[in-house]
């Protein structure tokens, strides 16, 4: 899709961090902008920004994990501008890394709503439009380079499952003929909010059960600032849209450890973990 000036993007977990970045390069390239966030006020404040600095953007309130909140984002969007070409569906949250067994079905039903079931809702709401305009549109779904590699506890499970989700859409559109395209998203390190997902988990999954003993808040954001900026993810989907690439990866110093779990599998090998670049 190389035309992008004028084309409408729809950007899930728009307010902060990757989300903001996209939408911040989208404007840049002449794109009007849908943003969607869970949170309100965070929302209308990135939303200001970007249309202070002349972007033409809309935002909607909703939340991924629920299916009608997704399509009333579908329905607003096209109502506001007619069509969809880009629909990024990065909403995505972090429920820390204890054992799975520790892990508690609260944790498990939190994060695989928003992480999972968000892009199943997105792909559900916008595809069946996307494909009957009948133009060139794109998909962009944030995983994590967490979904390629071994490890990773239940927030690399999710993010596994949106790689294999994104690879079997990726499949149905080649082959049916239809024009949109996907891109999966694998970052590693960015510098945003993730760390701090909490703010947004419902009341009713508070179960968050024991933190983590080795858990450090002030390790964890020392870690996030040495990250990339969201601004220069955005860029990255930009050019990998303009490419038609499917796989997005922006943290080379990763390659490693994707060899490293590719190789054992094809040997036959049990999974080991490499340990984290620059450690
Ligand atoms: N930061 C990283 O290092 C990193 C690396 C790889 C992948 N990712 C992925 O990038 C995506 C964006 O995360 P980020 O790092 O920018 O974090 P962030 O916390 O800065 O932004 C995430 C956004 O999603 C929103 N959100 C949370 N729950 C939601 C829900 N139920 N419905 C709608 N919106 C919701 C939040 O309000 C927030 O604005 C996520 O899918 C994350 O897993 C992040």
């Amino acid at each position: 899709m190389d035309e992008l000036e004028n084309k409408v993007a729809v950007i899930t977990g728009a307010a902060s961090g990757i989300g903001r970045g996209m939408a911040e390069a989208f404007a840049d390239a002449g794109m009007r902008v849908v943003l969607s966030d869970v949170e309100e006020a965070a929302l209308h404040s990135t939303t200001g920004d970007l249309r202070d600095a002349g972007a033409n953007v809309h935002a909607v309130v909703a939340d991924v994990s629920e299916a009608e909140d997704v399509t009333s984002l579908a329905d607003s969007a096209l109502k506001k501008y007619g069509a969809v070409h880009v629909l990024c569906n990065n909403a995505g949250v972090y429920a820390g890394s204890k054992p799975s067994w520790e892990s508690t079905l609260d944790d498990w039903a939190w994060i695989l709503g928003v992480n999972l079931m968000g892009v199943v809702h997105g792909i559900r709401a916008f595809l069946p439009a996307m494909i009957e305009q009948d133009e060139e549109a794109h998909i962009v779904n944030t995983a994590s380079v967490a979904g390629l590699m071994t490890g990773g506890s239940l927030y690399g499970a999710t993010k596994s499952a949106v790689v294999a989700l994104s690879e079997t859409v990726h499949l149905e559109l080649v082959d049916g003929g239809f024009k949109p395209r996907v891109s999966v998203l694998c970052p590693g390190l960015v510098d945003t909010n993730i760390f701090h997902s909490q703010r947004n988990r419902p009341a009713r999954f508070a179960d968050a059960g024991p933190w983590p003993r080795d858990w450090s808040v002030e390790a964890a954001r020392r870690a996030f600032k040495l990250g990339l900026s969201p601004r220069s993810v955005g860029e990255e989907v930009v050019r990998a849209m303009r490419e038609e690439r499917f796989y997005v990866l922006t943290h080379p110093e990763w390659t490693e450890h994707l060899k490293h779990r590719t190789a054992r599998i094809l040997n036959g090998e049990n999974p080991t973990l490499l340990p984290p670049p620059g450690s």
